[in-house]
């Protein structure tokens, strides 16, 4: 478990399940994901089963308290470039601009520059998600540039921000 000032990242267990599906089925937390259609039990089950074989590692976010609150991952690690981008949604709406997305984000950080030794670590975000890029630019990320029309949603196509802390950024910060 990575232990931080506000919350704890754990593994994902079987009875998370439901709470996951809760919350990808939720419009308004879901608006700003890369997500398909509605999704059941049993996709997230399959999900849940194919995890181990990944080499993708997802975490839950829960409070000291023991409440779960959302979830945060690594994708497309490149062991050789040494860089991977991050995904994260805080599905308890309470949670929201509380801090808890930060402390989540800055501990994952922690873990991939100094257990895993990426020297870059990156995400989009769509232009309108002022709320995330508040959020990542407190941890550390820099703007990088726009993909262009890089989504369809809503029967219009968005912008994506590319963001991206590298590890004189994160080293940087520490220090401070
Ligand atoms: C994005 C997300 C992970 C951020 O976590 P969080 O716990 O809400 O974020 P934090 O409280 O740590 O930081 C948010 C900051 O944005 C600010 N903020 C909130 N709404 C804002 C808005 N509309 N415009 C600008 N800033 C805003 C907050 O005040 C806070 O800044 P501050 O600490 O300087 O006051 C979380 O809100 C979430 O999961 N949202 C839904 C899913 C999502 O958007 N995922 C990211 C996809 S790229």
């Amino acid at each position: 478990m990575l232990h931080g000032k506000l919350v704890r990242l754990r593994a994902p267990e079987r009875g998370d399940l439901p709470t996951f599906v809760r919350w990808f089925n939720d419009p308004e937390a879901t608006r700003f994901l890369l997500r398909g259609p509605p999704m059941s039990l049993e996709e997230e089950e399959r999900w849940y089963a194919g995890l181990l074989d990944r080499q993708d590692p997802v975490f839950c976010i829960e409070t000291h308290e023991g409440k779960l609150i959302g979830n945060i991952g690594i994708m497309h690690i490149d062991w050789t470039d040494r860089r991977a981008e991050i995904g994260v949604m805080i599905g308890e709406k309470d949670y929201w601009s509380r801090g808890f997305g930060t402390d989540a984000i800055t501990l994952l950080l922690k873990y991939m520059f100094e257990e895993l030794n990426l020297e870059r670590v990156g995400l989009f975000c769509e232009e309108s998600n002022l709320r995330a890029q508040r959020c990542y630019l407190k941890c550390g990320f820099r703007i990088e540039g726009k993909f262009r029309h890089h989504r369809f949603k809503g029967g219009a196509f968005t912008d994506d921000i590319m963001m991206s802390v590298l590890r004189s950024d994160w080293e940087e910060m520490k220090g401070e």
